[in-house]
């Protein structure tokens, strides 16, 4: 597991000590840094090779994130390292090992290159961010279409579901038949272990009687993606396109497939996994995302949802999960800087404490009906 991320003069962090759980939640406010962290990961993930080549170093923009040149990813009130130009590092601790890249900054370069004074040996990716069992999906993700890419090489052999979710439904479509293995993962009203059955069971947590449809088009490079509402036979509904049913449907599937792709050694980061889903639903995802941990995968959630935290203190409580498997991170800027408070959660699902804004909403406007 990576226990630690720390984060230098990289876009909203002057300097920041993450610490991870297999499970950690990010919260906060919009624009406190939570997307930074992930996006930490993810730079260093699109930098592999780039990383391992003479001269090399992190490359800004790839298939993951696009983060524009130096000026932009360098930090603005950039804390300096030493008295020479500035710097930004990332460094991670994974199982006892420390790990380290500090680049230089150039202003307008989209490669960042490797500091001459960094020790080369210690740059190797470690697993969780270099093997399979990777998957980052942004807040952007995949919306209704009527067609989606089939590429054998990402989807297939990479088994990656795109930053956007866009190689989903190609991923389904391949692998719906291989079991769901890992029992924390299965849910208990699925048909059975297949993974299309399992996505579909978790996606009737959202929406009851739903199926799901992912095939080939022929003679083109696409996948289609089709609903049907109620039980086979006389009360089911016709194959509905994504683009005529609701947006939500189509938005989580990616979420759910991630998460029935955990494993041990994997590494999940996952970017408002409740966007567009009424309450229930978003405990219904907080429930699979936990699972997703429980199977092994380290798993890291952006979130602005009261359900989500709700459904991971419920997983503690109900001993889905144990305390020391969760960390939540509130963030908050204070006069510039970002802080990051961490509340625990206990063994009977309770937070320690409630910093201001940390999910404090339903209090304060309950407070005002009230009055
Ligand atoms: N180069 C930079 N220097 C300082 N702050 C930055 C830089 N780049 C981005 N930011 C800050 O980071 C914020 C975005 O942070 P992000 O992690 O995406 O927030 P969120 O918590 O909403 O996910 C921006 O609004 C901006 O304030
Ligand atoms: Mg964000």
């Amino acid at each position: 597991m990576i226990d630690r991320l720390s984060v230098t003069n990289f876009k909203a962090f002057g300097f920041a000590e993450i610490p991870l759980a297999p499970y950690t939640l990010l919260s906060g406010l919009n624009s406190s840094g939570k997307s930074t962290v992930l996006q930490a990961f993810a730079l260093l993930r699109q930098s592999y090779e780039a990383l391992h080549e003479e001269d090399g170093g992190f490359l800004l923009n790839g298939d993951l994130v696009e983060l524009g040149v130096g000026q932009d990813v360098l930090h603005e009130d950039y804390i300096r390292l030493d008295d020479s130009e500035p710097r930004i590092r990332l460094a991670l601790r994974y199982q006892g090992a420390e790990y380290s890249w500090s680049v230089r900054y150039e202003r307008e370069a989209d490669l960042l290159r490797v500091d001459d004074g960094c020790d080369r040996s210690g740059s190797a990716l470690p697993p969780p961010l270099s093997g399979t069992g990777f998957q980052y999906l942004r807040a952007d993700r995949i919306s209704p279409a009527v067609s989606y890419p089939r590429s054998h090489e990402i989807a297939v052999r990479r088994g990656f579901l795109g930053s956007r979710g866009e190689h989903t439904v190609n991923y389904l479509r391949h692998f719906q038949d291989e079991p769901v293995r890992d029992e924390h993962l299965r849910h208990p009203q699925a048909r059975s272990s297949r993974l299309l059955d399992q996505a579909e069971a978790w996606m009737q947590e959202i929406c009851p009687g739903v199926n799901l449809q992912a095939e080939a088009i022929e003679g083109t490079d696409s996948v289609r993606l089709s609903f049907r509402f109620g039980t086979a036979g006389l009360s089911a509904s016709n194959r509905y396109r994504p683009t005529n049913v609701g947006f939500g449907l189509t938005y989580v599937l990616p979420v759910v497939v991630a998460c029935l792709t955990a494993r041990p050694g994997g590494l999940l980061l996952i970017e408002n996994p409740e966007a567009h889903l009424h309450p229930r639903g978003q405990i219904g995802m907080a429930t699979l995302t936990c699972a997703a941990a429980a199977a092994g995968a380290q798993v890291v959630v952006e979130t602005h949802s009261d359900h989500m935290l709700n459904g991971v203190r419920l997983a503690v409580k109900e001993r889905r999960l144990s305390t020391g498997d969760v960390l939540v991170h509130y963030f908050r800027r204070n006069v510039g800087e970002i802080e990051m408070a961490s509340p625990t959660v206990g063994p009977d699902g309770m937070v320690s404490h409630w910093p201001e804004g940390f999910f404090d909403e339903w209090e304060r406007s309950l407070d005002r009906l009230l009055d």
